[in-house]
């Protein structure tokens, strides 16, 4: 894992094998940002000449290696594409946060690297943290690295700043390591992540956090009736869980509860998915990992405020014990599912673990998960939806998410179509129109919500894993979509409460 530290020395100064500095675009050319200074020293001013001669504009993306001139501790230079800066140079937080991102990637292979990127104010130091520890990640544990990540990032600071760009550095950590642990959970294979795998995954963690874990395994399950998560697991030899773990500040005035899908495969079931349907299909617990992540950063970061993350895990698997389309199910709550389709799967687990996390009356729930293809169709591979019943409640998810710098969308749930779940033989159906898919499946979970408990639900589905080349400080494979999202809501009722601070 890499390291990360700050340090008073001059970025000049600092014995680093290689300093990264950001330059930033505009209509003159390339601009050279606060924290190269040292750097465009060396040069003897000639640093944005250089860049220019040599076609670099400063875009985002942009990288550049050069030696190193005299006067600098290191070897190489290191220039990171800022893009377009606004009039009075500065650069967003999440441009800087992808510039970091993309630092930490070109620096793989790098012992010890100087992040001498904008960072003079905690929120800059906090989103340089991230982004370069985001960006520096790698999932290896089951090959030989190409090149291991950078051993350490070293981010200098004035004495002036040093107290703000520590504490920055110290969020932005912590938030990216969660964020990092997520993408692990996601990327493992599941004939490794198996639902009892990832409870033990969760236990440990409680351990070290000082979390509150409770497991509910497959006979809890069935002795308090969770019909739905039974009704999911029943076809797979590795059985069901249901996990609560909890972080609890004892002088937090609110309650957050966070709900995760934690699918470790979803073939379909009997509805099986087609050739080219499942080949990813490991990565149906990215909510599940999503809400673990985040409940250990709110730990980890000693936020002011009660955070509870339900884990629903099953794995979805055919065979002669699974449920067949027309089955009914009794849910948790007492009503009845006709399984019309048993690839519409997450909605049952999230059922009865949203009335589950509802009993105990949390003063918000958010539900995390990969839960429609029809989301990922209509929203793409970088964006995810968010429903809610209450246009208030969801507006607030979704600024708080572009706060995060992640992207989302507030998406309806238009009453009428949840006509179509009505069935012939039980109280609902797990399907209804095709078309707004997405939506039908948020109407769904919306009926297993308790009155009067704000409630949203992300659909996660496109960009909860990225199959192309990284980019930023997202990387191939599981991308830790909406970890920052449940952190940015935490931090917010953290510090809604009567002068708390962050
Ligand atoms: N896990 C899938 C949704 C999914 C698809 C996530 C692609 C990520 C990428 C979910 O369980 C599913 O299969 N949904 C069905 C529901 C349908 C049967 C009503 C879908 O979206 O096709
Ligand atoms: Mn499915
Ligand atoms: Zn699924």
């Amino acid at each position: 894992m890499t390291a990360l530290t700050v340090s008073t020395a001059a970025a000049a100064a600092l014995p680093a094998q290689c300093v990264a500095i950001g330059v930033s675009a505009s209509s003159a050319g390339p601009v050279a940002a606060p924290g190269a200074e040292a750097v465009h020293e060396a040069f003897g001013g000639g640093l944005v000449a250089t860049l220019s001669s040599l076609g670099f504009t400063g875009a985002e993306g942009e990288t550049l290696k050069l030696p190193a001139p005299p006067g600098l501790k290191a070897e190489v230079v290191l220039v990171v594409g800022l893009g377009e800066a606004a009039d009075d140079g500065g650069v967003s937080r999440e441009a800087l946060c992808r510039a970091a991102g993309v630092a930490g990637r070109a620096l793989a292979g790098v012992e010890r690297a100087a992040l001498a990127l904008p960072a003079g104010t905690a929120e800059a130091a906090e989103a340089v943290a991230m982004g370069a520890l985001l960006g520096a990640y790698a999932f290896t544990d089951y090959r030989v690295p190409v090149a291991s990540p950078v051993g350490e990032l070293v981010i200098p600071a004035a004495p002036a700043t040093h107290e703000e760009t520590t504490a920055g550095v110290r969020h932005g950590r912590v938030i990216a390591e969660e964020t990092n642990r997520a993408r692990d959970l996601i990327n493992m294979p599941a004939n490794h992540l198996t639902p009892d795998a990832f409870a033990a995954i969760a236990k440990d963690l409680g351990e070290r956090y000082r979390l509150d874990v409770q497991v509910l395994d497959e006979e809890a399950l069935a002795k308090e009736s969770f019909g739905g998560i039974l009704g999911v697991g029943q076809g797979s030899v590795r059985p069901p869980r249901l996990v609560r773990v909890a972080y609890t500040h004892p002088e937090a005035e609110k309650t957050l509860a966070f709900v995760g899908k934690g699918i470790t495969y979803d073939s379909g079931g009997i509805s099986l998915k087609p050739v080219g349907f499942n080949e990813i299909m490991k990565r149906d617990m990215s909510g599940a990992a999503a809400v673990l992540a985040s409940v250990a950063a709110a730990a980890r970061l000693r936020l002011r405020v009660n955070v509870t993350g339900w884990l629903a895990l099953a794995e979805n698997m055919p065979s002669g014990s699974a449920t067949k389309p027309g089955d009914v199910l009794r849910m948790y709550d007492g009503r009845t599912v006709e399984v019309r389709n048993t690839d519409a799967e997450g909605r049952l687990v999230l059922a009865d673990a949203l009335v589950r996390a509802g009993e105990e009356q949390p003063d918000a729930l958010v539900d995390v998960a990969t839960l429609t293809a029809a989301m990922k169709m209509a929203l793409g591979h970088r964006v995810f939806g968010v429903m809610s019943p209450d246009p208030g409640f969801r507006a607030h998810v979704v600024d708080a998410a572009g706060r995060a710098g992640e992207e989302a969308w507030p998406m309806p749930l238009p009453a009428q179509l949840a006509e179509g779940l009505a069935s012939t033989v039980a109280d609902l159906a797990n399907t209804g129109e095709r078309m707004g898919g997405g939506l039908v499946a948020g109407l769904f979970l919306a009926e297993f919500v308790p009155a009067g408990i704000p409630w949203a639900h992300l659909d996660i589905a496109g960009p909860s894993f990225h199959e192309g080349d990284p980019y930023g400080y997202t990387p191939t494979g599981g991308t830790g979509c909406a970890v920052r999202t449940l952190v940015e809501l935490s931090r917010e009722a953290a510090t809604e409460q009567s002068g708390a601070s962050r």
